[in-house]
Formats: C-alpha cells, sequence, structure tokens
C-alpha cells in the first residue's frame, strides 16, 4: 500500500537559505523511492502565481494583502497540495500561512484574531471540517535579520517584503518564534547562520529523527 502523504512547510525571513535545502530533500526524498511535489506560497496553481505577482509588486492595504495570500492558499490547497497527499506525495512547500502571521500580522501588524478567522476557513476541508490541514512539519530556518540583509544586499531588485528595514524582519522573525511557541510540535528550528553543510546536516537530522528520512541523503 502507499505510504500517506507527508506535508513539510519551510519558513524564514528573507535571505534565510530555504531554497537549497528544499532542493536537497526533494532529491533526497526521491533518491528513497517517494514521490515529491516541490510548491510554494503565494503560488503553485496558474491562478494563485496571478495572485503572487500582485501580491509581490503592487501596492495595497494589509487587509488586501492578507486577503490575497489566503485566496492564493486556498486555491493552492485544492488543486495542487490536497491531491498530491492523498495520491502519498511529500510535499514541500516553500512558504504556508506561518508566513502570513510572521509577515502580516507581526510584520505589517496587521490583526491576528482576523488571521485565525481566515486560517479556519481556507484550512477547512469539506470532508474533515473539524480538523485544519497544517503542514505535518514546518521547518524554520532562523536566521539574525542583521546577516540575513548582509546575504540580500545587492542580490537582486526587492520586491515588497525584501526591501522592508531591518526593524521588519525582526518582528517578522519574533512572529516566527511565537508561533513556534504555540504549536511546538509541528515545528523544527533550524539555526540557519552557519555554513549551508552545517545547516543540512541539521535539516536531515530533523527529517531522520522523525523516521522519515534514512541518514545518507546527500546535498
Ligand atoms: P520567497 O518565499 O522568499 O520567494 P523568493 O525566494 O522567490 O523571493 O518570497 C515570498 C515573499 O512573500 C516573502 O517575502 C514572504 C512573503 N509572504 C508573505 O508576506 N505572506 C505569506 O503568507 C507568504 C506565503 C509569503
Amino acid at each position: 500500500m502507499a505510504q500517506p502523504g507527508l506535508f513539510i512547510s519551510f519558513e524564514g525571513i528573507d535571505g534565510a537559505g530555504k531554497s537549497t535545502h528544499i532542493a536537497g530533500l526533494a532529491e533526497a526524498f526521491r533518491a528513497q523511492g517517494r514521490p515529491v511535489a516541490l510548491t510554494r506560497e503565494p503560488g503553485g496553481t496558474p491562478l494563485a502565481e496571478k495572485l503572487r505577482a500582485l501580491v509581490l509588486n503592487d501596492a495595497m492595504d494589509p487587509l488586501c494583502e492578507a486577503l490575497l495570500m489566503f485566496a492564493a492558499r486556498r486555491d493552492h490547497l485544492l488543486q495542487v497540495i490536497e491531491p498530491a497527499l492523498a495520491r502519498g506525495e511529500v510535499v514541500l512547500c516553500d512558504r504556508f500561512t506561518d508566513a502570513t502571521f510572521a509577515y502580516q500580522g507581526y510584520g505589517r501588524g496587521f490583526d491576528l484574531g482576523v488571521l485565525r478567522q481566515l486560517e479556519t476557513w481556507v484550512q477547512s476541508l469539506p470532508e474533515n471540517p473539524v480538523q485544519l490541514r497544517q503542514p505535518d512539519l514546518t521547518v524554520w530556518f532562523d536566521l539574525p535579520p542583521e546577516v540575513a540583509a548582509q546575504r540580500l544586499a545587492g542580490a537582486r531588485v526587492p520586491d515588497r517584503f525584501e526591501s522592508q528595514p531591518v526593524a521588519f524582519f525582526t518582528r517578522v522573525a519574533a512572529g516566527y518564534a511565537q508561533r513556534l511557541a504555540e504549536q511546538p510540535s509541528r515545528f523544527a528550528r533550524i539555526a540557519a547562520d552557519q555554513p549551508v553543510d552545517a545547516v543540512w546536516l541539521k535539516v536531515q537530522q530533523a527529517f531522520v529523527q522523525r523516521g522519515w528520512l534514512t541518514p545518507q541523503g546527500q546535498l
């Protein structure tokens, strides 16, 4: 019988270095014969990618921003994430709802109660309306905002989030810490202020500990 699907999200402030490790994990899972769905938020479907372009580039008020993030998420969840999980795939999702709490809630200062309501609506599924869909594991790459700013400096044309000052990312990081405090068993916090190999080792350990990977995955 096929193994049950796994839903993994990856979080961190801009510059925290998620992408390399997401690619490494995809390879490690595939090497062990698990089908992988690589995806991202906002985005992951044609509609959600259109919303991504708007929300990353066009000026808008915080409610509009939060609604678009969750609209993109609903489409992504129904069109991509749920079907992949039903097929027994490992869904590796670059950001999910913790990003909305961290960026819109803590970064922008938007009402957390409204975000909780939106989370409840968007992550309820018709077949199981009582239990919200949440990641099985959220890997949080925790990097000091000053270090992230140095890494990002001059890297490319910044979007509406990347162009924020360090103080914004300090609040975003506090938002991630708060989400972890609320749901500790869902999170693996990885100290990301280390060489990439050391971080990769920690990432692998988080999956090996849970019995989801055997220890030989290489980056
Ligand atoms: P990111 O994931 O860093 O992608 P890339 O590596 O292509 O830049 O960019 C997505 C941006 O969107 C990032 O700055 C965080 C922001 N974001 C939110 O503000 N709220 C959300 O709910 C999500 C999913 C992302």
